[in-house]
């Protein structure tokens, strides 16, 4: 250990304890940050798909908000530079601790189809996307870990990075509640879910925070004493606003997502374009489940 002028002592590498390697992961960063490129840089943010299939006949068809079909089209004209999923990619209902005992629901409902759909999906953001894709897990991909915890012997065969093949596909992951800082805007799932949401994300975060989880559009904006605004900000879903398991009770939840534009210098403009019965406008286009169509 060096000791220094002033009284601090110093570390050398050689002093520090020998920490088994896995002892660490607890302790790992719970931020992993991205330097803007370029000015101009594009990120879509396409939060809370929910997907899932329900069976049809011999074979299974998506279950799946028309609102993320006119999503997936808008990022097939966008092309961002990087595409972020805040989490719940797949609801994974079928092996899901509240439906545990729901037979009837689950009647023919296969995790491999719902496997099958998510990777569709996926290779079609692969297609449109230039350059890095990013995952962050939210508490519907927990569901598997739940999972695998009551049925280890599976452990193994099932995961979300292996069945969703994201190291070949170059896709960054996450476990829940990670998050991601593009520039000056961090993303994450979302971790609370209380009436004033995007005030208790900034109040803790202390940064402009981008997420999904809550399946509304909430915005709690204060400046820091750079007179710079941080914003909180819920993007809405792409899922079912309607889901059975609701049982038609009223909601919050509104189908949108995340356009941004970056600066070099971290600085970002957004947008969340709210989708209605699956269309939205942007720049002229009219954005439907089936494509798009120029406006008038
Ligand atoms: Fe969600």
């Amino acid at each position: 250990m060096k000791k220094l002028k002033d009284g601090y002592e110093l570390y050398d590498p050689k002093d520090m304890p020998k920490i088994p390697q896995s002892s660490l992961k607890n302790y790992s960063s719970k931020m992993c940050k991205f330097a803007v490129p370029h000015d101009g840089f594009r990120v879509l943010v396409l939060p809370d798909p929910h997907l899932k299939t329900k069976p049809n006949g011999k074979n299974w068809e998506a279950d799946v908000s028309p609102s993320l079909w006119a999503a997936l089209n808008f990022g097939e004209d966008f092309k961002p530079d990087m595409t972020i999923i805040p989490g719940d990619l797949m609801e994974l209902e079928v092996i899901s601790f509240f439906g545990k005992n729901n037979l009837r629901a689950k009647e023919n409902q296969r995790l491999s189809n719902d496997f099958e759909l998510a990777n569709q999906i996926l290779n079609w953001i692969d297609k449109f996307t230039k350059g890095e894709k990013v995952y962050l897990f939210g508490n519907h991909e927990s569901r598997l870990t739940h999972y695998l915890n009551e049925n280890p012997e599976l452990i193994g065969t099932l995961s979300i990075e292996k069945n969703l093949h994201l190291k070949e596909r170059k896709w960054k992951f996450f476990e829940e509640g990670k998050v991601m800082k593009v520039g000056h805007a961090c993303f994450t799932h979302g971790w609370y879910w209380n009436l004033h949401h995007s005030k208790k994300h900034v109040s803790e975060i202390g940064e402009n925070v981008f997420y999904g989880h809550t399946h509304d559009l909430q915005s709690f904006s204060k400046p820091n004493p750079a007179q710079r605004p941080i914003i909180g900000q819920s993007l809405g879903c792409l899922c079912d606003l309607n889901p059975a398991w609701l049982r038609n009770k009223p909601n919050k939840w509104i189908n949108s997502f995340g356009i941004f534009y970056f600066s070099k210098n971290g600085d970002f403009t957004y947008y969340t374009p709210v989708i209605i019965n699956g269309c939205f406008w942007w720049g002229g286009k009219y954005y439907t489940p089936n494509g798009r169509r120029k406006g008038d």
